[in-house]
């Protein structure tokens, strides 16, 4: 992915694959392009209004027309009991297409992940890489045509 435009577009494709009821987990270094993925989706949902960076909300959530997206970012998270405390177990449900940032700093419990999506710097540009851990997201991940970069 050469530009900022390309990280957009992979995340407008996402938005063929991704279910209400799935836990994504994005990886990456600090600026590889984790929110900018989760702009595009959520923007090639359908939604207007800005897509921020939750850093130091920890979430931002997005009513869309046919579920609610919830995007975590868990990078200042100090304590992963947080997670907990936060109520944000409960709101990561069979309704709600989970994505979160940084999800090593919740430790072991954070649900299960449905995808992981890998994002590294390669000179000027990105790569990424998808791995599909659960039984569904094998299946979607079969036969989804969009990712080809
Ligand atoms: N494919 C790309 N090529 C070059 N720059 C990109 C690409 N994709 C995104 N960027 C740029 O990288 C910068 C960091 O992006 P972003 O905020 O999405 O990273 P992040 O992984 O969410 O970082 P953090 O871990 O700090 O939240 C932004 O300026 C964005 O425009
Ligand atoms: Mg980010």
């Amino acid at each position: 992915m050469p530009d900022e435009a390309a990280t957009l577009a992979l995340g407008a494709k996402l938005s063929g694959l991704l279910k209400p009821g799935w836990v994504v987990y994005l990886r990456g270094d600090l600026g590889a392009g984790k929110t900018t993925l989760v702009r595009g989706l959520v923007r090639a949902l359908g939604y207007a209004g800005r897509v921020k960076s939750p850093t130091y909300t920890l979430v931002e959530s997005y009513e869309l027309s046919r579920f609610v997206l919830q995007h975590y970012d868990l990078y200042r998270m100090i304590d992963p009991r947080e997670w907990l405390d936060a109520g944000f177990r409960d709101d990561c449900n069979a309704g709600t297409l989970c994505i979160v940032e940084w999800p090593e700093k919740a430790k072991g419990l954070l649900p299960k992940p449905d995808l992981e999506i890998f994002l590294e710097m390669a000179g000027e540009g990105r790569t990424a890489r998808i791995e599909a851990l659960s039984a569904q997201g094998r299946k979607e991940v079969q036969t989804w045509q969009g990712f080809d970069s």
